[in-house]
């Protein structure tokens, strides 16, 4: 049966780490998979903005052989007159994969089951698994493992990526902090999956509403835009209440001495993080911007394998 990779716990604890594995193999050995050779067409449709998910993907579709076919849905079918589940099926006759951001996650899951390809959400309203799969690869870098690390995210508890780590960092065993006003609580199915994950790794959930309290011997610290794209018009709103919520020096103090910094990127210098943070030495965000390309590369092998 195809696999796909819609949230980041569609992949056991085995799996992450097997595709980690990989990861850091292909990074050491850049050229050295070829899967897509013929070459092969990967489908890379965006119906958001994008540079690092844009050009990993397409840098790494041609670097193990294959063609990147990058699809703006403001000029397809698609998202306007056609269906995910049509659109699957003219892509699945002529594509090896597909590779989809957009808005609800419930159109790339009509998607994965109408085609016989592998489907990648690279980035939905709710998840961000690809950015979480580098991530991790920076933090094992950084660690050496990940299991029983503290990680802790401040800011829109609701956003992509903090559901994400909620789910990933579970399945890697690691204690997951979130902390966020209340207003922007996570969905709590995605808490109540990944407390139901962490029972089975080792690690554990738990959500603040205190930023001191959530940072306070953290290993990884993270944070992301308090404006996600399709909310930019409640900026106001959550400026107000997320400036708490701000990254700086004397929240990251309160971290382990060695802790590292982590943001997906773009960045808003000044709002959810200060500039002395994340172009200071505890920063590892341009290893994980760079990540990407390796993790998703593994992602597509093992993927390709396992379809
Ligand atoms: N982090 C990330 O996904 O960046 P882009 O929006 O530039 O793809
Ligand atoms: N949470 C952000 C991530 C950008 C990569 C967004 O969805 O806009």
């Amino acid at each position: 049966m195809t696999r796909h990779f819609l949230r980041d716990d569609d992949l056991t604890q085995a799996e992450q780490t097997a595709i980690l594995d990989l990861a850091a193999q292909i990074k050491s050995d850049r050229w050295g998979r070829k899967p897509l050779a013929g070459p092969e067409t990967v489908a890379v449709i965006f119906d958001k903005s994008s540079t690092r998910t844009r050009v990993s993907f397409a840098v790494g579709i041609a670097d193990l052989g294959g063609v990147p076919l990058i699809i703006s849905t403001a000029n397809s079918q698609l998202g306007g007159k056609e269906s995910p589940s049509d659109t699957a099926r003219v892509l699945e006759r002529q594509v090896a994969a597909i590779v989809w951001r957009t808005y609800a996650q419930s159109g790339l899951v009509e998607m994965a089951a109408n085609t016989t390809v592998p489907v990648i959400n690279a980035l939905s309203d709710e998840f961000h698994p690809c950015q979480l799969l580098a991530d991790l690869l920076t933090i094992r870098e950084q660690k050496g493992k990940l299991a029983g690390l503290t990680v802790t995210f401040l800011g829109d508890g609701a956003d992509n990526m903090a559901h994400s780590y909620l789910l990933a960092g579970a399945t890697a065993g690691m204690h997951v902090r979130v902390a966020c006003p209340a207003d922007y609580l996570p969905d709590e199915r995605v808490v109540a999956d990944a407390d139901a994950i962490a029972v089975t790794t080792g690690g554990s959930v738990t959500i603040y509403t205190d930023p001191a309290d959530a940072v306070a011997g953290a290993d990884v610290v993270v944070t992301d835009t308090w404006v996600s794209m399709g909310k930019e018009q409640e900026k106001a709103a959550r400026v107000a209440l997320l400036g708490a919520y701000k990254v700086d020096a004397e929240l990251m103090s309160l971290a382990k001495p060695d802790a590292i910094f982590l943001h997906c990127l773009p960045a808003d210098r000044g709002y959810e993080v200060s500039s002395e943070v994340i172009d200071g030495p505890q920063s590892v965000i341009w290893d994980a911007a760079e990540n990407r390309l390796h993790a998703q590369k593994a992602l597509m092998v093992w993927l390709l394998e396992h379809a």
